[in-house]
């Protein structure tokens, strides 16, 4: 699994490019299957969940080439529509497969989503969004079966604003007769990141970012070639790092008006922020300041992706800070990994306290999950002494280079490779 070693306490000084999203470029590598031809996507992160989305693409029967930041897929020569039981348990992400197989061929098996330990994380939200489009569906413990003669384009009113439920719905809606219109959609730029591919391949699609998405299918699709969004959390953590180690940070290919909740958190406690139109820089001051108290919610609210980091923020400002997690019934893992480091969290299922201490200590950690294991790796660049993140992999899925970026920012911070 690998893990990090940091010796803590430098401060953190100079650049870091934003990657593209990983939120982002997943739904599009699915949507990337529907015009069965040629999708160029420039500054495509290299990060294994979309080293394993590239492998479940290549077992369905397309190419996939990755020169650099450019990945290409090229969708013609679909043969197959199982996606391997072991990629869908890998990454929870799988399940956007559901929709566009299921629109494409009208039929679709597929294993139940892996993923990121943080809640129960349930699919019921796109299986009810599908079957209103007309499939018919059987579940076991383990898979989902979805068939349908033909998508019929309905109003679907979603329960909850879910990103992959909309995904997956924008995705079947595509190949479904007439118009669709999903009511109480997820406003995630990601959402809007994958509305401009299914444009740029000739689908009728809009209402990306607003609560309202209009989908109308394609008369006929073209090649695409689209640049990634750069991942907002990924710069929300590098943002989050230099202030960690009362540091500064000047970040590029950065849209901030992506992460307009993360900017007003970090002025709160105590930053200076200034933003130009691809670019933020943070410089913070000697003691960061508590939070009160700050909810996660759906976007634009404070992102429950950045919660965990945020945290490891918290446990050296000055006061105490509440946080209450509303999106995931189990996103506080790292707050006793955090503890193990002498930070003073007290956590219970959706609500944690943090009373800030004068300074963490290093120790040995354990990554539970994608972003319990970069708040580690923030805590530790902060903390006196050397701390080990274990489960390395973890981060892996998600921050391309994190060690060679913080090292760029004057980290002392290395990543070993094998067991544990
Ligand atoms: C996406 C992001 C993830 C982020 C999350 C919330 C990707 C690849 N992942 O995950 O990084 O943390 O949005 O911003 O984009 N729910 C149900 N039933 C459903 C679907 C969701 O109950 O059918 C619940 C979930 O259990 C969770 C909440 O809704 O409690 C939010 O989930 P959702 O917005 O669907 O998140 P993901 O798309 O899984």
């Amino acid at each position: 699994m690998g893990k990090y070693i940091i010796k803590g306490g430098k401060r953190l000084k100079g650049e870091v490019v934003v990657n593209g999203s990983k939120n982002a470029v997943l739904p599009i590598l699915s949507a990337s299957l529907i015009n069965s031809r040629e999708s160029v996507l420039t500054n495509c992160p290299d990060i294994t969940d979309v080293s394993v989305t590239c492998e479940i693409l290549k077992s369905l029967g397309c190419t996939v080439k990755r020169d650099g930041k450019v990945l290409t897929v090229n969708s013609s020569g679909i043969s197959n529509v199982l996606v391997p039981k072991d990629m869908a348990e890998k990454m929870r992400s799988s399940i956007l497969f559901l929709g566009v197989l299921l629109g494409k061929f009208g039929s679709v098996s597929i294993n139940k989503p892996g993923g990121c330990a943080i809640g129960k994380r349930p699919v019921d939200i796109h299986l009810d969004a599908l079957k209103a489009l007309g499939a018919e569906i059987s579940e076991t413990d383990t898979t989902i079966e979805c068939t349908a003669k033909e998508l019929m384009g309905t109003d679907i009113y979603l329960p909850f604003a879910s990103v992959g439920a909309t995904e997956n719905t924008m995705l079947a809606a595509v190949f479904a007769k007439g118009q669709t219109i999903i009511h109480n959609a997820a406003r995630e730029p990601e959402i809007w990141a994958l509305q401009e591919y299914m444009k740029t391949i000739g689908v009728t699609v809009r209402g990306a970012g607003t609560p309202t998405v209009f989908i109308s299918g394609c008369k006929k699709y073209s090649d695409a070639e689209i640049d990634i969004i750069s991942d907002r959390i990924e710069a929300g953590t590098y943002l989050t790092a230099a202030a960690m180690t009362k540091g500064e940070v000047f970040l590029k290919n950065i849209n901030w008006t992506y992460m307009c909740k993360t900017l007003e958190l970090m002025t709160e406690f105590g930053c200076e922020i200034k933003v130009q139109k691809d670019s933020i820089y943070l410089k913070a001051p000697k003691k960061t300041k508590s939070l009160n108290l700050i909810r996660t919610g759906v976007y634009p609210s404070f992102a429950t992706d950045m919660q965990p980091i945020i945290m490891s923020l918290l446990t050296t400002s000055s006061g105490t800070s509440i946080i209450i997690e509303q999106m995931f019934e189990n996103r506080f893992s790292h707050a006793d990994e955090l503890n193990k480091m002498g930070a003073k969290i007290s956590a219970q299922t959706r609500v944690a306290i943090i009373e800030g201490v004068k300074q963490l200590k290093g120790a040995e950690v354990n990554a539970t999950d994608l972003r319990a294991g970069a708040a580690l790796i923030v805590a530790g660049l902060g903390a006196k002494g050397t701390t080990i993140v274990n489960n390395a992999d973890f981060v892996r899925r998600g921050y391309e280079n994190i060690e060679k970026n913080l090292h760029g920012l004057g980290a002392e911070i290395k990543f070993c490779d094998g067991e544990n």
